[in-house]
């Protein structure tokens, strides 16, 4: 059973190709990062351009590229959201249209479902229930998923996502965009000189509040004269990256507690990060799950992976995104 993904949610236009879920016959991501670089984020009517320019041909190379036939595809899978409202309309209408001029099925994915998808996708899981845990750009959520098709938001941010923390904290230090990859090489050379610390939410244990915290940073950076020095440079990202993923920690033991469920599928762009992998692997007891590195950040692999389970299950509607705040 061949899908067709397709993902436009935010600044990668992207398309692939997955036989039964989990055999990745494609995958073509084409990141928008050089063009929003200069303006230091996602600029939304841009990326849409982008993606009216590109999307097509993406899916050709991606039908290419698995030497495939569009008419071999069975299904389409089409992330529907959360995300960007006039860069998701342009995946969705290109699926739509491919769809009813191919006249195949056409199945909606949540996109935050399909981070924590990626990292269950290549191992086989032995049984439900899994702990989901998205840390992404633009979302950082726990989920108890009990299959596929039922995920049960337990907790998510209230403000910045964590990934947005990075991106936040990488532009007060003129690092650039995206700010994860480069904070995490300063982190390295740095050492925890200052005490930061995120915020509590009155709503719960999982919900993540990390707005304070960059205010917290730049209160910080006020008290020393610009250009920073190298050293000040690093000692800011250590101690702010320190801070936020021992955030992620005490929330993760924190929902295996309070589940009893110690197996736990992270995903999103921040699970890149090389340092929360070893973190979260030498301080948590379970069994847990992370996608390769090419599956942790937006993709269509992890749409036509989960467009797959939705197909099978005669899911056809749009499950609208569960976030709270977003
Ligand atoms: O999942 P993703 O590609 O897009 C969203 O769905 O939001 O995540 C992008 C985010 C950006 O904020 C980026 O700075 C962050 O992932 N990121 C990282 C790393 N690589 C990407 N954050 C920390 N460390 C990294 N190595
Ligand atoms: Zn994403």
């Amino acid at each position: 059973m061949l899908v067709l993904g397709i993902e436009s949610t935010c600044d990668e236009t992207a398309c692939s190709v997955v036989k039964d879920g989990n055999i990745i016959l494609s995958n073509i991501i084409l990141s928008q990062i050089d063009v929003h670089k200069e303006f230091g984020g996602v600029v939304p009517s841009i990326a849409m351009r982008e993606h009216c320019k590109h999307m097509l041909s993406v899916c050709k190379l991606a039908l290419t590229d698995a030497k495939v036939d569009i008419q071999d595809i069975d299904c389409i899978a089409v992330a529907h959201g959360p995300g960007l409202t006039n860069c998701i309309s342009i995946g969705m209408s290109i699926a739509e249209a491919i769809a009813m001029a191919l006249s195949k099925p056409l199945v909606y994915v949540n996109h935050i479902h399909a981070h924590i998808y990626a990292a269950l996708m290549l191992n086989s899981i032995a049984t439900f229930p899994v702990l989901g845990c998205v840390i992404s750009g633009a979302h950082s959520s726990f989920f108890i998923i009990n299959s596929y098709l039922d995920f049960e938001l337990i907790g998510e941010t209230i403000d910045d996502a964590v990934g947005e923390a990075f991106d936040k904290v990488a532009s007060m230090l003129d690092l650039g965009y995206p700010g994860g990859p480069i904070v995490e090489k300063k982190a390295h050379l740095g050492n925890r000189r200052f005490k930061f610390k995120t915020c509590k939410s009155k709503l719960g244990k999982l919900y993540f509040s990390n707005s304070g915290l960059k205010t917290q940073i730049m209160y910080k950076l006020r008290e020393f004269d610009k250009p920073f020095s190298d050293s000040l440079v690093n000692d800011i990202c250590r101690s702010f990256q320190d801070t936020v993923f021992e955030d992620i920690v005490y929330k993760t033991k924190y929902a295996i507690e309070a589940t009893g469920i110690n197996k736990v599928a992270f995903g999103g762009g921040v699970i890149n990060n090389n340092t929360l992998r070893r973190i979260l692997l030498d301080n948590i007891n379970g069994e847990l799950f992370f996608p390769p590195n090419k599956l942790s950040v937006d993709n269509a692999a992890m749409i036509a992976g989960l467009g797959y389970h939705r197909y099978m299950n005669k899911k056809f509607d749009k499950e609208m995104p569960t976030a709270r705040f977003r």
